[in-house]
């Protein structure tokens, strides 16, 4: 990339951003500014030039010109391709379906929610401006609604019949057998615009881009999701099971949906006598409470990151008062070992091709980073969450896919890493079903200044970083939570073990005296 057009680029990515964040952070502020009387006479092709152009282009032929940086592309009106309808395979929506898309936005993707940004006369305005004007045979012929009727009680019984049919239907071929978007299809898939196409990690409720409960399901695989790569399924079955076996679909469907990361802002790691854990897969983690976390882009500094690979961590903490043993879990679909296409690099390296405006050469390898104040001060005076501040160092632990792991102490996300000389962080992984495991193991205490130490009690700041090799991630470009604190149980202290002794020997004093009592009546 030449420096001309490295320098537009910022321009306009600068633009897209600050436009994009003016929409979510002030819809009040640019309503407040509009007369009231503009609600006399709504001009679709106004509010669609101010609100809409920018991405989906002055002529709906989705190619705005913040377009390019987006990841899935807004959409082409004039390819008359939607995805989110209650009509047919290949049918055009209805005016009903796109109203309420507008409303609600396409979650997980740069499409925002325009419900309480616009008014209701407005949004049918915009509606009707951009079907008319851009959607070939808008209103030609009337489209076949795919009638949904009433999910049924969900049972043990009907999600197992639903497993069966994602195995005969080989849904798996897309969306992976555990329905983390990892299947053999996956790497190649594009739409039917050439861009590539990631399946649905179906594990995730919160992304789910149509709707995440069983009736959004059903209209999804039901109706297909047109101009992907997502087909429909109502045909295959015949009319009198149709329902029955769509439904138990939809109940299996549901059943993969993990979890909601919590809000809770505490891992605890518990206390055991004996050794720890020492691999990702040891059962006894199944035993250990599990504290998920959501994972934001990076857009602090640039090229800011909106979409980033890993939005979520999930946490699991165990110590023997030597060591801590610390499991994280995350989902990718794509196991990229090593960078730039080398040998072992599963992943696809034409996957996602940022290269055009990123400047990086192929997939870099996964890896994910957990983040300490390099020393624990009492109050809540903790480093900058990003990588820390001048004075204020972190102390990094990362390990990255192909099984190295180092240590390293940053202060400010603009200084170079150099890792420590030695570092007593060790760490296993495992990667299956589009889902890493990683456990890291480090002595409590360590001789090292540089190294965080561990005390049993303390709340010590902890904080999580991944990176998505096959999403084009490396360095600035990663996916990092805030500050969550990690609190090693602290064995009881030996005042409390005292009462316990005392209480228990006074009951029984009691008890005998009451006993002599009653025996001397
Ligand atoms: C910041 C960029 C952005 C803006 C602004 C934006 N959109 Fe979108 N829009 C998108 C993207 C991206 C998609 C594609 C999502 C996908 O394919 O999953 C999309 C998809 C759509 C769809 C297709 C839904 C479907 O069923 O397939 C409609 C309709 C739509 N936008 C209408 C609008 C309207 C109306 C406005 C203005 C009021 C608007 N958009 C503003 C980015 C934007
Ligand atoms: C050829 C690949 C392929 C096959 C086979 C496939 N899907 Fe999909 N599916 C996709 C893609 C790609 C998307 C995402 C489209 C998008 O994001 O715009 C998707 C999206 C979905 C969604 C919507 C999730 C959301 O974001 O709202 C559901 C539900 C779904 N698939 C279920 C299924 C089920 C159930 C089957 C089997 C009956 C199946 N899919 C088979 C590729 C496939």
């Amino acid at each position: 990339m030449g420096s001309q057009s490295r320098r537009n680029f910022w321009l306009v990515l600068l633009l897209a951003v600050g436009l994009a964040g003016f929409i979510v952070v002030s819809p009040t502020a640019t309503l407040a500014v509009r007369p009231a009387a503009a609600q006399a006479t709504l001009d679709g092709e106004a509010i669609y030039l101010e609100r809409c152009a920018f991405c989906h282009g002055e002529n709906g032929d989705g190619d705005g010109p913040v377009a390019p940086y987006l990841n899935p592309r807004p959409r082409d009106f004039t390819s008359g391709q939607f995805k989110f309808r209650t009509t047919a395979s290949g049918e055009l929506p209805l005016r009903e379906d796109v109203i309420h898309i507008v409303q609600v936005g396409v979650r997980s993707t740069a499409m925002p929610a325009w419900e309480g940004v616009l008014t209701e006369a407005e949004i049918e305005a915009v509606v009707d401006y951009l079907t008319q004007n851009f959607v070939p045979d808008w209103g030609e012929f009337e489209p076949v609604v795919i009638p949904v009727g009433n999910p049924p009680r969900v049972t043990a019984a009907i999600i197992a019949e639903g497993e069966q049919i994602y195995q005969e239907l080989q849904c798996w071929k897309c969306h992976g057998q555990a329905g983390r978007a990892d299947g053999p299809s996956a790497p190649t898939l594009t739409d039917d615009f050439d861009f590539p196409i990631r399946a649905a990690d179906l594990t995730k409720a919160w992304r789910y881009k149509g709707g995440s409960e069983l009736i959004d399901i059903y209209s999804r695989f039901s109706t297909g999701l047109n101009g992907t790569p997502m087909p429909s399924f109502y045909d295959v079955f015949p009319e009198e099971e149709r329902e029955e076996k769509l439904w138990a679909l939809s109940a299996y469907v549901y059943s993969l949906q993990a979890q909601q990361p919590t809000e809770q802002s505490v891992i605890t790691a518990g206390r055991i006598a004996g050794s720890l854990p020492t691999s990702p897969e040891a059962p006894e983690w199944n035993e250990v409470e599990a504290v998920s976390l959501f994972l934001t882009g990076q857009v602090i500094t640039g090229p800011r990151w909106q979409t980033p690979g890993v939005d979520a961590v999930t946490v699991r903490a165990l110590h023997n008062d030597e060591s801590l043993a610390l499991l994280v879990e995350w989902s990718d679909p794509f196991q990229d070992a090593a960078g730039g296409g080398s040998e072992g690099n599963v992943g696809n390296a034409t996957y996602v091709n940022l290269d055009e405006f990123l400047g990086t050469a192929g997939p870099q390898p996964d890896a994910l980073a957990v983040q300490f104040p390099q020393t624990v001060t009492e109050g809540t005076q903790k480093p900058y969450f990003f990588w820390g501040q001048p004075g204020q160092p972190v102390n990094l632990w990362r390990w990255q896919a192909d099984s190295s792991v180092a240590e390293y102490n940053v202060a400010g996300f603009r200084e170079e890493w150099q890792p420590q000389e030695s570092s007593q962080v060790t760490a296993e992984a495992s990667w299956a079903d589009g889902q890493y495991r990683l456990l890291f193991t480090r002595p409590l205490t360590t001789t090292d200044p540089n190294d965080v130490q561990l005390v049993p009690g303390e709340f010590i700041p902890i904080a999580f970083q991944a990176w998505e090799g096959s999403n084009g991630e490396a360095g600035t470009r990663l996916a990092l939570s805030s500050w969550y604190s990690l609190v090693l149980e602290k064995p009881a202290p030996v005042s409390v073990y005292l009462y316990t002794v005392l209480t228990v020997g006074l009951v029984a004093a009691g008890e005998w005296l009451l006993v002599r009592r009653a025996r001397r009546k």
